[in-house]
């Protein structure tokens, strides 16, 4: 139904923090009403482990984001990842036998039915979403927007993600059980992606990798469209173990001195340089080198990146990144981990920020939330899609009204 201000929520429901941000569809733009940010549980990489943990923290999250709006929020944009998480390429074609020739949303609907037909799908496995990457008429690819072309026949190439069945029903019910409606389930890195890729990022070849406590996802975007994602079971806090095990430290202390002493170059860390670590079981203090904490940090994080990077190559997606790799998630925050991933990939890397609208909280410009501003930025191009197709008279009728404010004096 039209509301005269709609409000999306997005809930990132990670390993480590449960997100919630509100915000406000504007005519041309967006606003955010509120934000909140809390300590996850019942959560392993990426995965909800205990129903009853993980919706308390959604519960949490969800009530100190209505606490600062001051309004109820009923539904929600929620992400999904993990391991469990399949894309496929498929393709189908139709020929457009009605007197018109003109290609409508029906044939569009049809073709998407049946390119998802043509696969297999794993079993226990559900389609999450399927993205088109471009139409071929009459011989011609490379078509972005069908509707209203004349064809004579036309074809669909595609990406169907899935993701695995008992997944997606924890992590509903939990979202149920925390007294919200299920708005939309939005693959995360996609939404990552959307918060943090220019244009010409994704229309020339970029692979987005977010880097996340208890999980790594790649999404590969070429020709302004999602073409490839996988996830990694790898993440900051297999960084954090290491650094507990092999500094014999306990998880918060090797946490705390990972985020404030840490660094994926040990050549960048100055021989003089040393941190106190507190020891394991005793609680006394020892000083280490900080050198020392990053040659533990170095192979871990080498290894995810080198991992990522030969599925990548093994894909062949490797050579067509000409926009080269965007960090995002908490584990990009770690110092020179740009520098690391580009002796990796051989390629131009940079930390993702989100793109905020103007005046939103300077805290949120961090790759941290790059996943919970993706999943509101995907519900309002969802928003503006429904209401386009199903009032577009509304959106006549504002555009004449705000054109009328600019020409009327008061
Ligand atoms: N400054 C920092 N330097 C290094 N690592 C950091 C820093 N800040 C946060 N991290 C790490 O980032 C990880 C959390 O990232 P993020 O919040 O993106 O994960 P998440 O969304 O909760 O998890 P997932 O996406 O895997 O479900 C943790 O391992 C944390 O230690
Ligand atoms: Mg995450």
């Amino acid at each position: 139904m039209y509301r005269a201000t709609p409000t999306i929520v997005g809930l990132d429901v990670g390993t480590t923090k449960v997100c919630t941000l509100v915000a406000r569809v504007l005519p041309e733009g967006w606003d955010i009403i509120s934000f909140a940010n809390v300590p996850s549980q019942g959560v392993q990489r990426a995965t909800i482990v205990d129903i009853e943990e993980a919706t308390a923290a959604i519960i949490n999250s969800v009530e100190r984001a209505e606490q600062s709006s001051g309004m109820d929020i009923r539904s929600v944009w929620v992400g999904i990842t993990g391991h469990h998480i399949r894309a496929f390429p498929v393709e189908a074609g139709l020929k457009i036998t009605d007197e018109e020739k003109q290609i409508t949303q029906v044939h569009v609907d049809a073709l998407i039915q049946m390119a998802q037909r043509s696969l297999s799908i794993p079993e226990d496995h559900s389609i999450l979403d399927t993205i088109p990457r471009q139409f071929t008429i009459n011989g011609v690819s490379g078509i972005k927007r069908p509707i209203g072309l004349s064809a004579r026949e036309v074809k669909i190439q595609a990406l169907v993600v899935t993701a695995a069945t008992s997944f997606i029903q924890s992590l509903t019910r939990c979202v149920r059980q925390a007294g919200l409606e299920v708005e939309g389930i939005v693959l995360e890195p996609l939404a990552a992606g959307m918060a943090t890729l220019s244009e010409s990022e994704k229309e020339l070849g970029t692979a987005l990798i977010d880097i996340g406590g208890g999980t790594t996802d790649v999404a590969v975007f070429l020709e302004n469209a999602l073409v490839d994602t996988f996830a990694l079971p790898i993440g900051g806090n297999h960084v954090t173990r290491d650094l507990a095990i092999g500094l014999r430290t306990p998880i918060e202390e090797a946490e705390r001195l990972k985020v404030n002493y840490g660094c994926a170059l040990p050549e960048k860390v100055g021989s003089d340089e040393t941190v106190e670590v507190t020891e394991l079981g005793r609680g006394k203090q020892r000083p280490i080198p900080r050198k020392a904490l990053a040659e533990i940090i170095e192979p871990r994080m080498r290894e995810l990146f080198e991992i990522a990077s030969e599925r990548l190559e093994r894909k062949g997606w490797l050579p067509l990144l000409a926009g080269g790799v965007v960090l995002t998630g908490g584990g990009s925050l770690l110092e020179e981990v740009s520098e690391l991933a580009q002796s990796v990939f051989g390629l131009p890397v940079r930390i993702g920020e989100p793109l905020l609208p103007i005046g939103a909280p300077q805290e949120l410009k961090n790759p941290i939330y790059a996943t919970m501003i993706g999943l509101v930025l995907h519900g309002i191009k969802h928003y503006r899609a429904v209401t386009e197709v199903i009032q577009p008279w509304w959106r006549r009728w504002e555009n004449i009204l705000r054109r009328l404010k600019r020409l009327l004096p008061w």
